[in-house]
């Protein structure tokens, strides 16, 4: 996409989440915390033209860079995302996300019978399997929208 035809300013310093799956956008902001109340600077593109994948979100956040397990979890809805770290307009490092082998403290059980739902001092923990992530205390598969089990702000 030349100069011309780009749609979100660049920015400074912070993180670009790239070839977010289309639609995910704001589902990666949950994933982030991120709700606007913090005061973030933040720039979203969702269902914008793509090469690679024909349509794509993209989210800019100022002054933020990501943790692993947030890189994490992304991986799960937004398995072609790249991560772009920009400093003072430059990219200066650039990362595929990588499905994890589990995820730790990001998720919560759906079941209600959960031991991590009891008010024990237990930290969720999913395995990824081909089919979803499966709960490693009870064994419950969350199949289908992940974000909707996020266990953050
Ligand atoms: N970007 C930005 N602000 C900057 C630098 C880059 O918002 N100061 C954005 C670009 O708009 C692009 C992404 O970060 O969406 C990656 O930038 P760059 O690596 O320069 O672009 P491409 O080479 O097109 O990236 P890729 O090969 O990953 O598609
Ligand atoms: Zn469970």
């Amino acid at each position: 996409m030349s100069e011309h035809e780009l749609r979100v300013s660049k920015i400074r310093n912070g993180t670009v989440i790239d070839h977010v799956t289309g639609g995910q956008a704001l589902n990666v902001l949950a994933i982030l915390g991120i709700d606007g109340a913090s005061g973030e600077s933040v720039s979203i593109g969702m269902n914008v033209p793509s090469d690679r994948l024909g349509k794509k979100d993209i989210v800019k956040v100022e002054d933020r860079e990501l943790s692993q397990s947030e890189v994490d979890v992304l991986s799960l809805i937004a398995p072609e995302a790249t991560i772009n770290i920009v400093r003072d307009y430059e990219v200066v490092d650039k990362l595929r996300v990588e499905r994890p082998q589990t995820v730790t403290g990001v998720l919560s059980c759906p079941n209600r019978n959960c031991i991590t739902q009891a008010n024990e001092p237990v930290v969720s923990k999913f395995d990824v399997v081909d089919d979803g992530v499966r709960c490693t205390y009870c064994s419950e598969i969350i199949r289908e929208d992940i974000a909707d089990h996020l266990d953050v702000a």
